[in-house]
């Protein structure tokens, strides 16, 4: 039996060519290169990591630990390793850096079953609705967990 070894790590500037390859797979409006760069050089409040498996990047994500919100910006699994326990895994050990945040925020399309599921599993909870939030026209649902008891 084979076992694979994950790594999450500091996103680098090298990193961008596959980062942004799973992007075009996975989002119907994926984030610029130009946005990766501000968030890995300019954004004093961004983590954005990558996630390894046998050395090889599956997964990236960008949290903003913004005083009391952790804000998960992004994340996102390569396709052909999806369905697999990798995006829990990777949510787990964002959580993890939360330090003295308060709670946890994200959006997420609608119609985003599998994020929606992801997410209740993990303890968030639908707390609003952002209306055409999306460039397609599409509504945000917000979602919220409480860091503290
Ligand atoms: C959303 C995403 C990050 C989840 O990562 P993943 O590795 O596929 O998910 P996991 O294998 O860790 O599954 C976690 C949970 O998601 C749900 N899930 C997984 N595959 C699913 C599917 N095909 N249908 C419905 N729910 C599914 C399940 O609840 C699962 O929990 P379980 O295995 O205990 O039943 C990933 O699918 C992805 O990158 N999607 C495209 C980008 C995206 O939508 N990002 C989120 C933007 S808000």
């Amino acid at each position: 039996m084979t076992t694979s070894i994950p790594n999450i790590r500091p996103m680098r500037e090298e990193d961008l060519d596959t980062v942004l390859g799973i992007e075009e797979k996975v989002f119907l409006e994926p984030w610029s290169r130009r946005s990766y760069m501000f968030e890995i050089y300019s954004n004093r409040y961004s983590i954005p990591v990558v996630l390894e498996v046998d050395n090889q990047i599956i997964g990236h994500a960008v949290v903003w630990r913004l005083f009391e919100e952790f804000h998960i910006a992004t994340i996102a699994i390569a396709p052909e390793h999806q369905g697999k326990g990798w995006g829990k895994f990777l949510m787990n050990a964002l959580l993890g850096m939360s330090d003295a945040a308060e709670y946890a925020i994200l959006e997420v399309r609608k119609s985003n079953h599998r994020a929606i599921r992801l997410y209740e599993k993990l303890g968030f909870k639908v707390t609003g609705v952002r209306h055409r939030y999306y460039q397609n026209g599409e509504d945000a649902l917000v979602m919220r967990k409480d860091l503290i008891p």
